[in-house]
């Protein structure tokens, strides 16, 4: 019997308002899409890390240590695993993430790159909980989760998430997280609907990835970027928003959309520095220790059991 696969986005896409998980974002043409924001003048975020841990790289160093095991959740190009792996020199090397071709050919640059190291691509969806394979050495691991890619999870689902990562680690062991702070709204909302046009079309691209997983016949054309910060909930919302009344099908089901009506496809929080250490250590984090930048939009947390 065929078994009716992907249902939490056909079940999402039920739901009222409909939505779909920011998971799925990432396919091989998402991923470059991500690719191309990161580069975009509106979006401050990774550069922003980037440069915190460039000019931090000394004390960064300093309390990370060598020959450790770094375990980078959500991995992606592993351009940051790059800088952290010149910065620290880890003997091993796990780099996680749902895209997994995307991911093999990065960990190959990595082996590339530092031919001492131990690296492994590990295909998998971390919202789920990451299950490392039984030889990878347990003591002296960090675990890396830049980018602020915790800010995709409602409080409660990053505070499971963090003490997931603290699970993941020994008392000798490490967190290296990047969180985006709150600032300017105008600053906010232009790095979710850049001028160009590209964090739209990574948001349209979803329905072109989920009508290849499900079948369903989602007109790509027919749906607008939205995007808006939340000032109650303090995170940035992006949304699909219909463009004319539709009836979407798909194999065993399908749904009518009124001009108008959205799919929520993403939250993205924004933490200021003292509610997210309250998180850390509540989710067994006690020492933490963070670099800002001076407009204090960034920051790069290292966590200590
Ligand atoms: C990868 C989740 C950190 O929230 O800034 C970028 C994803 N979405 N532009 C973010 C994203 C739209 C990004 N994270």
């Amino acid at each position: 019997m065929l078994m009716p696969r992907h249902t939490d986005i056909t079940h999402g896409l039920t739901q009222r308002p409909a939505r779909i998980s920011p998971k799925y974002f990432y396919d091989q043409q998402g991923s470059q899409l991500f690719e191309a924001i990161t580069r975009l003048p509106e979006y401050y975020p990774t550069r922003t890390e980037t440069a915190l841990m460039q000019a931090h790289a000394h004390s960064i160093a300093g309390v990370v240590g060598p020959g450790r095991t770094l375990i980078e959740l959500g991995a992606g190009n592993c351009q940051k695993a790059r800088t952290l792996c010149r910065l620290v020199q880890p003997a091993c090397f796990v780099g996680v993430d749902i895209s997994a071709d995307f991911l093999e050919q990065a960990v190959q640059g990595l082996r590339d790159e530092f031919p001492a190291l131990d690296a492994r691509a590990l295909a998998g969806d971390m919202t789920l909980g990451v299950a490392l394979p039984e030889d990878i050495p347990r003591t002296g691991r960090l675990v890396f989760y830049p980018g602020s890619s915790i800010g995709n999870f409602d409080p409660p689902h990053a505070l499971g998430l963090l003490a997931h990562m603290r699970e993941l680690i020994d008392d000798d062991g490490g967190l290296l997280i990047g969180i985006d702070l709150p600032k300017d709204v105008a600053v906010l909302e232009a790095a979710y609907d850049d001028a160009a046009g590209v964090t739209a079309a990574f948001n349209r691209n979803v329905l072109t990835h989920v009508n290849r997983l499900i079948g369903s016949d989602f007109d790509v054309d027919q749906w607008q970027h939205r995007a808006f910060f939340n000032h109650q909930e303090s995170r940035i919302e992006m949304h699909l928003e219909a463009v004319a009344d539709s009836h979407v099908r798909w194999p065993g089901g399908g749904r009518r959309f009124e001009q108008g009506e959205r799919i929520h496809t993403e939250n993205s929080y924004k933490y200021p520095l003292s509610v997210f250490t309250a998180m850390l250590a509540r989710a067994g984090f006690a020492q933490a220790q963070a670099w800002t930048d001076e407009r204090g939009w960034f920051a790069v947390v290292h966590a200590r059991p």
